[in-house]
């Protein structure tokens, strides 16, 4: 059975189909699979240079989602900085979107980074509907722009409202219901 059919019939089986795990920047091969979805998903916006740089801060909070196979489906992440998440990374495996991976991802990150930050920001495409869709389904608003963040278009500057209250905990593990997701850290 392929990995596809698996999502599609997750009710058959009893076990996880695939988990998150936090990435060790020390992790060779980890660091690789990051990077190869990294140049799938968005080619050409980082180098690979830049992303070993960026996981060795420690700042960085970064997760692969993989399956039971440890093929990566998603990668995700995040800069700590005080007591606010910077989200900096959010991506799914192009053959897996709209199967709600993407929010199992963003459910994990903000769940990790309340423990230590009040609120998570972000910039995103004001095109990227998919994206910005997403974020407004987990209580992101629309605060501010900047112009001309991506070259020609302006990026929308997101925030969430005080994610570490058990009210935002409460929708968070509403969204975050999925059972074929385990973590390992
Ligand atoms: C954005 C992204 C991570 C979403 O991942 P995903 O696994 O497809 O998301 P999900 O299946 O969990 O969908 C979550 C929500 O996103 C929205 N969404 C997903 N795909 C969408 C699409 N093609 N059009 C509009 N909305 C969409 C919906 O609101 C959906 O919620 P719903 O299923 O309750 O309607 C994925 O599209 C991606 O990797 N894109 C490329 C990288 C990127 O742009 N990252 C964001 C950079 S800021």
């Amino acid at each position: 059975m392929s990995d596809k059919e698996n999502f599609e019939k997750p009710s058959t089986r009893s076990q996880s189909l695939y988990h998150l795990q936090s990435l060790d920047p020390e992790d060779e091969v980890a660091v690789e699979r990051a990077w190869a979805i990294l140049e799938l998903a968005i080619p050409g916006i980082w180098t690979q240079a830049g992303l070993r740089r960026d996981l060795q801060q420690s700042a960085s909070h970064y997760w692969l989602l993989q399956d039971q196979e440890n093929a990566v489906l998603g990668f995700g992440g995040y800069w700590l900085i005080v007591d606010e998440a910077h989200l900096v990374m959010l991506i799914v495996h192009p053959q897996f979107q709209g199967q709600g991976l993407g929010t199992v991802l963003l459910a994990h990150l903000l769940i990790d980074a309340r423990q230590l930050a009040h609120r998570m920001t972000l910039e995103v495409r004001a095109s990227n509907q998919a994206a910005l869709a997403l974020y407004q389904k987990f209580g992101f608003e629309i605060l501010g722009t900047r112009p001309r963040y991506y070259g020609e278009e302006d990026a929308l500057i997101l925030w969430t409202p005080r994610i570490d209250t058990s009210k935002y905990l409460t929708m968070l593990q509403s969204l975050n219901g999925d059972p074929r997701c385990t973590q390992s850290d």
